[in-house]
């Protein structure tokens, strides 16, 4: 069953034919909301709204390990996380669709790890290459034969939030060498990775990173809302391919 995690922009998939909806408790709290169970052509899909239904529930305050497990736990065996990001590097614009193959971590305070001191043997999970090299084929192969023009890698920098970045953050990412900043990408990849979940991205540009393009003075709100609505349109077309729909 693919499992897949909606953020900013995709609170529901109205191309999900749903048959339930389930409250899953987990060791680590609640899920962000109700997983909603259902079929997308042939595949089976569980969806759970990163932010919750009503999108209430900010990056950082996230429950990313009761998510992942939750995920794991109805049987999820590969996610698919949509996310929105602002775009660094030039190609990257808003409306671009991006496959992302690396991540660099600069969130902080966040819970990122299942393991806990419960006389366990410690586990350091390999990371070299953070999302599933499978999960990336098939998202870019469904783009591909859809004729949906997707950025194929990228280097996803995960910043705290819920504030943007300043421009000054913003030239020190590009730096560092990332193509496109977000708030939510990690823990999630990594614990994903702990749980053994392949797991990839499809990351949505929704507007230029702070000080680049047309974000040289500001980040303009309205601009962004009317960018994530015609992407997702995109996205649900491109998720219905997955899914062989
Ligand atoms: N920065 C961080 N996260 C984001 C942005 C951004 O500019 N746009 C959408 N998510």
């Amino acid at each position: 069953m693919l499992g897949i995690i909606g953020g900013s922009g995709l609170t529901q998939l109205s191309n999900l034919d749903v048959s339930h909806r389930e409250i899953v408790r987990t060791p680590w709290g609640e899920p962000s909301a109700p997983l909603s169970f259902g079929r997308i052509g042939k595949q089976e899909v569980v969806f759970l709204a990163r932010h919750g239904f009503g999108h209430t529930i900010p990056p950082h305050l996230v429950n990313y390990r009761a998510n992942i497990d939750a995920l794991k736990r109805v049987g999820a065996t590969w996610i698919v996380s949509v996310a929105s990001v602002g775009g660094i590097r030039a190609d990257m614009g808003p409306g671009a669709l991006v496959v992302p193959n690396q991540i660099i971590d600069y969130t902080s305070g966040r819970e990122t790890s299942f393991q806990h001191a419960d006389g366990q043997q410690v586990l350091h999970i390999d990371f070299t290459e953070p999302y599933d090299a499978g999960v990336r084929v098939a998202l870019l192969t469904a783009a591909r034969e859809q004729g949906e023009a997707v950025v194929d890698g990228g280097v996803y920098a995960a910043t705290q939030g819920p504030r943007l970045e300043t421009a000054a953050e913003i030239n020190r990412l590009a730096r560092d060498g990332a193509d496109l900043v977000g708030m939510t990408g990690m823990p999630e990849a990594a614990l994903a990775r702990e749980a053994d979940v392949p797991y990839g991205a499809l990351c949505v540009v929704a507007n230029w990173a702070a000080g680049r393009a047309d974000s040289t003075h500001e980040i303009r709100f309205e601009h962004i809302e009317a960018t994530l609505h015609s992407a997702m349109g995109r996205v649900r077309h491109l998720i219905e391919h997955l899914c062989g729909a």
